[in-house]
């Protein structure tokens, strides 16, 4: 199987790279989903990921994403991400990564022009349109920031349940999808749409790669039961 890919790989000249939170397992970032050890099994979506969860109450919030940053500032990019970056290296323009994860480690790998469809959990925003008075460069410190002026509350700047996702990135994702030979769907459960429906809009092949089986599995033309740390070098070594 392996092999076969990595002829399909040889062979596509547009190849797109959709990741989800399996492709950072490795460096110690915890997933979503599973069983034990994502982030839904100890909290409520509800709660931590939807505006409604953070004006109920903002510190919560604030204080959950606050220690994922800071979890994330204490890891690496794995394997993956670097075999990822060192292959858009050697074959500029060919690889695409369009990913859902939030924590920046294909971008800090080197990966060029990632399309981060969730957004990134190292920027904020503010939570109500900014008036004239919302200056990020003056906030009211606390937990979250604010405006003094007005009280507006800085929020994290990722894609909550129930909000759009970035119209800009979601379209050249869309479009990229469309417009490629294969594409590589790495450590995503494939439940949370519209990213997973990219990999059901592909024109190309698509090739699963996750060590559990996925929402995707039936829309693949291969998958390899295995980790992004572990097979990625492999499938993407010259
Ligand atoms: N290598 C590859 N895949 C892995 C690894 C690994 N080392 N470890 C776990 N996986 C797989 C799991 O089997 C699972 O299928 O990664 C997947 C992680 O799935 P989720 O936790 O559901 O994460 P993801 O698909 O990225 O979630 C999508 O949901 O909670 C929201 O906004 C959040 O972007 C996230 C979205």
């Amino acid at each position: 199987m392996n092999d076969e890919v990595r002829q399909w790989l040889r062979a596509a000249r547009r190849i797109v790279l959709l990741s989800g939170a399996g492709m950072s397992a490795e460096s110690g970032v915890p997933t979503f989903r599973d069983a034990q050890t994502g982030l839904w099994a100890d909290f409520r979506p509800e709660d931590l990921a939807t505006e409604e969860g953070f004006r109920a109450d903002p510190r919560l919030v604030w204080d959950w994403y606050q220690s994922r940053r800071e979890g994330v500032a204490r890891v690496q990019p794995n394997a993956g991400h670097l075999a990822i970056a060192a292959f858009q290296q050697r074959h500029p323009g060919r690889l695409l990564v369009v990913t859902q994860n939030v924590d920046g480690l294909h971008q800090r790998a080197g990966s060029p022009g990632v399309l981060a469809l969730h957004g990134n959990l190292a920027e904020d925003k503010w939570l109500e349109p900014p008036r004239p008075c919302c200056d990020p460069a003056r906030l009211a410190q606390g937990r979250p920031p604010r405006c003094p002026a007005c009280g507006n509350l800085r929020r994290p700047a990722v894609v909550w349940f129930g909000e759009m996702l970035p119209k800009a990135e979601l379209a050249a994702a869309e479009d990229a999808a469309r417009g490629c030979d294969l594409m590589l769907v790495v450590g995503t459960s494939g439940v949370v749409y519209p990213a997973a429906g990219l990999a059901r809009a592909t024109g190309g092949r698509v090739v699963v790669i996750n060590p559990e089986p996925s929402a995707l599995d039936d829309a693949a033309d291969a998958v390899l039961r295995g980790t992004a740390a572990l097979l990625l070098p492999e499938l993407l070594e010259e």
